[in-house]
């Protein structure tokens, strides 16, 4: 359960990690966690806080495809785009799923129920291809398996 974006919720986030060695990454992540995705407007809050530019923290957020600028689906689904997942089908699966939601990964479906990411080994390899479905990994999905998932 995140919690609903507010400046003031930010800032407490940030304070409780800013005190860190290299606080930037740990910051961010923190924010993601309370609200399930870092709100463009903590940018200048963690700028100020870490005596960063904007230009450094904006830059950082959107290298790092982990982190989502936007909130996430109320369904959150990844796809393992892991080497053991990419031999033994995870490919077409990662395609199936985008065309069948019809959103890239990292997006999310316009009613806002469903979010799709790309995750890297769900230590599921075993039983690959593997998806995370709200925090939960199964094992040997197909696309019909996929669509069950998503829409249970
Ligand atoms: S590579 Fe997909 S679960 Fe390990």
């Amino acid at each position: 359960m995140t919690t609903q974006w507010s400046a003031e919720a930010a800032a407490r986030v940030i304070a409780e990690h800013s005190g860190v060695r290299g606080p930037l990454l740990p910051v961010l992540h923190a924010l993601q966690e309370e609200f399930g995705y870092v709100d463009p407007a903590a940018v200048p809050l963690v700028a100020k806080a870490l005596n960063l530019s904007r230009a450094d923290v904006h830059g950082v957020l959107t290298f790092y495809s982990d982190f989502r600028t936007t909130p996430p689906g109320r369904r959150r689904v990844g796809v393992c785009r892991g080497e053991a997942c990419q031999s033994v089908g995870g490919r077409s699966l990662a395609e199936h799923a985008t065309s069948s939601l019809g959103i890239p990964m990292g997006g999310t479906t316009p009613d806002g129920g469903v979010s799709l990411d790309q995750v890297f080994c769900l230590g599921l390899c075993s039983v690959a291809p593997a998806v995370l479905v709200d925090g939960r990994g199964v094992g040997r999905v197909d696309a019909a398996t996929f669509d069950g998932l998503v829409s249970s």
